[in-house]
């Protein structure tokens, strides 16, 4: 049995503590958040975990193997590094970190310790990106030509992530919190980026976060991408991660929905049915029994930093 502590039980710690429930192998133990009667009531519906408040207590807890921190953003650094100070495993959430500096010096850190070290970075392990990347690697586009992000908003931050920091410049945006998943799979599937050039537009406001982007950066081999992003306006959420090839394109959309078609042709939708999805919770039990695992690490994370830094560069 690996016995779990999660810090920050706000709405992306919730949403993973059903998932290490549904495990046989695991056992949340202790929780932690700064709000007592968040850490109370969480511990009360897990059946007795230990609350804490102090995420330090919950580090030194001798029953804790393996730590899932889902603060926001800022808080990561110096978490993540307590945690890796006391030679436990880790699970941290994208963003690595707040800065550059901050995610290199956990990575570093990570790699001392010879622990798990791992990000949660969903798309990896559901069927939709999962069968854009093999469909990438199969030349159902033949040869790329472009590779686009559109992320636009009707509303930042969204209804259901009302905080206290997704909006502001300090540690949100959207830029930050849905960018990050799209430069690790462009990382993933199709290499290093490189000669990023960025504008923003951001409000007079110099608390609030950004609220609209286009960047163009390049592929190793000078292929062209292009980053677009705008909030506050009309219509539906959408998200697209397009790659425009010299046969065909391919449109990952709104995280897990893919279409398809040859050049001339109409863009169909296409089933991800054949793709068995893995569940990050197997694979970080496999890692902690010393087994290999499919897990995106500290230097993943890194990597992403070095793009995302780039990207919301003022
Ligand atoms: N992987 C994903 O798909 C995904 C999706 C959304 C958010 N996130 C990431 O998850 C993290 C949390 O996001 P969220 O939307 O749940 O935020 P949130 O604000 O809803 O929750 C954060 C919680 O952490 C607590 N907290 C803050 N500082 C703390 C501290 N020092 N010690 C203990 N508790 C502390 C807060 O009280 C709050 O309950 C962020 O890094 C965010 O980028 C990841």
């Amino acid at each position: 049995m690996i016995h779990i502590g999660i810090i920050g039980l706000g709405a992306i710690g919730q949403r993973l503590i059903k998932q290490f429930t549904e495990h046989p192998e695991v056992e949340i133990v202790a929780v932690c958040d700064q709000l007592e009667s968040l850490a109370n009531e969480t511990a009360v519906s897990l059946g007795g975990a230990q609350a804490y408040t102090h995420y330090e207590s919950l580090i030194a807890d001798e029953k804790v193997d393996l730590i899932y921190v889902a603060v926001p953003p800022k808080f990561h650094h110096a978490i993540v590094l307590e945690v890796l100070r006391a030679k436990k495993h880790v699970l941290c959430e994208k963003p690595l970190a707040n800065s550059l500096e901050e995610a290199q010096e956990m990575y570093e850190a990570a790699k001392e310790a010879g622990v798990v070290h791992a990000m949660n970075f969903p798309l990896n392990y559901g069927p939709g990106a999962t069968k854009f990347s093999d469909m990438i690697a199969e030349k159902y586009i033949g040869e790329l030509r472009r590779l686009q992000l559109t992320m636009h908003f009707p509303q930042w931050p969204r209804a259901w992530q009302q905080n206290d920091w997704v909006g502001k410049r300090e540690q949100g945006g959207f830029v930050l919190e849905v960018g990050v998943h799209f430069i690790q799979q462009t990382l993933k599937i199709f290499g290093n980026i490189k000669n990023i050039q960025t504008r923003l537009e951001l409000p007079v406001d110099r608390e609030k976060c950004e609220t609209g982007i286009i960047a163009t950066a390049e592929l190793e081999d000078g292929t062209p991408v292009l980053i677009e992003g705008l909030s506050q306006v009309a219509g539906e959420e959408y998200i697209g991660f397009i790659a425009y090839g010299s046969e065909g394109t391919l449109s990952l959309e709104n995280w897990g929905q893919l279409r398809g078609g040859k050049i001339g042709e109409e863009l169909k939708p296409i089933l991800a049915e054949d793709v068995i999805p893995n569940k990050i919770i197997d694979e970080l039990v496999k890692a902690a029994k010393g087994e290999v695992s499919e897990l995106y690490d500290f230097e993943v994370g890194y990597k992403a930093q070095r793009v995302l830094e780039e990207l919301r560069k003022i």
